[in-house]
């Protein structure tokens, strides 16, 4: 990968170049008038927005999720279900992100559409998937990414590449002639079912617009938080 250099050919000293780094924000206001009634139809609004703006992998949100002693730990899934239940995606139940989630039974996730001046964040209790829907999703995958979720022991050390090689043949040899690969019993969804689902849209001078939907027992209140 090429290092990035200035116009000159310089290296750029990131000492100096990053505490200038900035961009001003000068988007559109989110008023509470322009809310959606649910956090879903909210979301389900501004994710198509990000679709239709050319944001790369629009569904990607980083997950957070903490151990047990409470030290956290964040990546990247795909958000692959919205709806009034949450939020869900799919992984292997054996790695390091569904011990932490069986364990505290917590996580947040955040949409960061940056192209957009946007964000939004979720928190709340997580649960399994069920196992049929789990399936149904399974069924819309490309075989390559089937086989690769039975190879990959998600999160495990591994000695080298070529042992990831070795369990991905060893699977190829093992539903050669089998047409639909089955779930691994390993592998599936979680749902996050937010408690908290905060917008958040970048205005000039920082004065940020957040707007948070807040679960109180079956009921939701709207409350505006400073930027
Ligand atoms: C754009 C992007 C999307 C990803 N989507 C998923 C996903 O949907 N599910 C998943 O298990 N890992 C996904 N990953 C890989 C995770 O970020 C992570 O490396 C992996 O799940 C292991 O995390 P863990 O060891 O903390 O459990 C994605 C990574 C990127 C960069």
């Amino acid at each position: 990968m090429s290092q990035t250099t200035t116009d000159h050919g310089e290296v750029p000293d990131l000492a100096v170049v990053l505490p200038g780094m900035r961009v001003s924000y000068e988007g559109e206001a989110l008023n509470e008038a322009d809310l959606a009634p649910t956090w879903t139809e909210q979301l389900q609004r501004w994710l198509d927005e990000a679709i239709s703006s050319g944001v790369s992998e629009p569904n990607a949100m980083v997950l957070a999720t903490a151990d047990p002693e409470g030290r956290p730990s964040s990546r990247t899934v795909l958000c692959k279900g919205l709806d009034s239940r949450g939020v869900a995606f799919y992984t292997n139940y054996t790695s390091a992100k569904s011990h932490e989630l069986a364990s505290t039974r917590y996580a947040s996730a955040t949409f960061p559409w940056y192209l957009l001046h946007r964000q939004v964040h979720i928190r709340g209790p997580v649960e399994k998937v069920p196992a049929a829907e789990t399936a149904k999703y399974w069924a819309s995958r490309p075989r390559g990414s089937q086989l690769g979720a039975w190879a990959s022991p998600q999160s495990g050390i591994m000695p080298d590449r070529r042992a990831l090689e070795n369990a991905l043949k060893a699977v190829e040899r093992r539903f050669a002639d089998v047409e639909e690969i089955p779930p691994p019993p390993h592998w599936g969804g979680w749902r996050i079912k937010p408690d908290v689902v905060e917008f958040w849209q970048g205005r000039e001078d920082r004065m940020h617009d957040r707007l948070r939907y807040v679960r109180d027992d079956d009921e939701w209140r709207i409350e505006r938080v400073a930027p």
